[in-house]
């Protein structure tokens, strides 16, 4: 998915300075948490690597992506016949398309049901008189049809939680190739674009083995009083623009509440996500009182040289408690729009990775 500050590019970088300074070795038993997650990938990555993973987001449509990721194993998705005929045994065949395999008789008929005129396609597409032009009318229809019959199976209980999540994080990480936008919901294109016209087609997200970890949805400076582990990441919003207005539509979809929506773009009028380290006014004191309450042996924190809180700030506060160094990697700038709506010039800003060992 492009997300805002996905990491997927930086986990190279992050990866070889976690190492360094922890000296832990992939393999290693320790407890990893990601606990501003978004996309779940550096979570993903450290499960692979053989942690438990602890992964929290403020976000719904985040913690659905990610109790799949982190709390779904081959194990707890497949019958042992699916899972043996799946090819477990063969190198040649990727865990995707095992995975594809194996659970072929669901997709197939969720990708084959009729179209039903639900929440998305009544408030997000043009045809429904909506005036908003989100996805095209069918693969709106689609994308109802699949979350109500998902949603239908599980209340009774024909399809485990497990199966459930991954199903439904997978609709989250599909219907979001066909979003006919320049990238995130702040705003939908007039025309529909090229992506946006293929018909929607439900794929299945990859099943991550390891060892199966937590799942949490809550404000984080909740949560940390409560956790414990060795690495703590930290990849907080770098600016004052909100996810939750950036990715409502995948909101929506996730808890298809039938929510009470605002203007132009649709936006979910209860907007309880709003978070404090997108504001300058609050970001200095919220991070500390999370760096203050976090039990980690290491803690961890992405950042770059343009974010509201200054390089001269993060240092004061981390040095109060243990040592602390820095690493910085040059970075791509996330394109959201053109280049000309910006302020700020440049391709490229500096990524910093602080670090706390206490
Ligand atoms: C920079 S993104 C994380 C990207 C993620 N590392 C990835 O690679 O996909 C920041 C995330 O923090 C979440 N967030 C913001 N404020 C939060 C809070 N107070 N508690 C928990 N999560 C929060 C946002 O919803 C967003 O998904």
């Amino acid at each position: 998915m492009n997300y805002i500050g996905s990491k997927y590019s930086l986990l190279d970088f992050l990866q070889d300075t976690i190492a360094e300074v922890t000296g832990y070795k992939d393999g290693d038993s320790y407890v990893f948490a990601d606990l501003f997650a978004g996309t779940g990938i550096v979570g993903q990555t450290y499960k692979a690597k053989g942690c438990t993973v602890i992964a929290n987001d403020i976000q719904y449509f985040s913690y659905v992506l990610n109790k799949h990721l982190i709390e779904n194993i081959p194990e707890l998705l497949f019958t042992s016949d699916q899972y043996a005929a799946s090819g477990e045994q063969s190198a040649e065949v990727t865990l995707q398309q095992r995975t594809v395999k194996a659970n072929t008789e669901l997709l197939t008929r969720l990708n084959d049901l009729p179209l039903a005129e639900g929440f998305i396609y009544q408030n997000y597409c043009d045809g429904s008189g909506s005036g908003r032009n989100y996805f095209t009318d069918d693969n709106g229809k689609r994308c109802d049809a699949i979350r109500m019959e998902l949603e239908r199976l599980y209340r009774s209980g024909e399809i485990s939680e497990n199966i459930y999540y991954f199903y439904l994080a997978s609709l989250i990480n599909s219907i979001d190739k066909y979003a006919n936008t320049a990238s995130v919901y702040g705003a939908f294109l007039k025309h529909v674009k090229k992506s946006a016209q293929k018909q929607f087609t439900l794929e299945l997200f990859p099943v991550i083995p390891g060892k199966i970890g937590k799942v949490f949805n809550e404000d984080i400076n909740m949560l940390v009083r409560h956790i414990h582990g060795d690495v703590l990441y930290l990849d907080p919003p770098y600016n004052a623009r909100q996810y939750s207005s950036n990715y409502h539509v995948l909101e929506t979809i996730a808890r298809y509440d039938d929510p009470e929506l605002t203007g132009v773009t649709g936006l979910r009028k209860e907007d309880d996500q709003k978070s404090r380290f997108c504001s300058k006014r609050t970001v200095a004191e919220v991070f500390e009182d999370l760096i203050k309450n976090a039990d980690f042996k290491y803690i961890f924190l992405s950042y770059n040289n343009e974010g509201l809180m200054s390089l001269d700030t993060i240092a004061e506060i981390m040095s109060k408690y243990g040592e602390y160094k820095y690493f910085t990697r040059e970075y791509k700038r996330f394109k959201a729009d053109k280049d000309t709506n910006r302020k700020i010039a440049g391709d490229s800003t500096t990524e910093y990775l602080h670090c706390l060992i206490r």
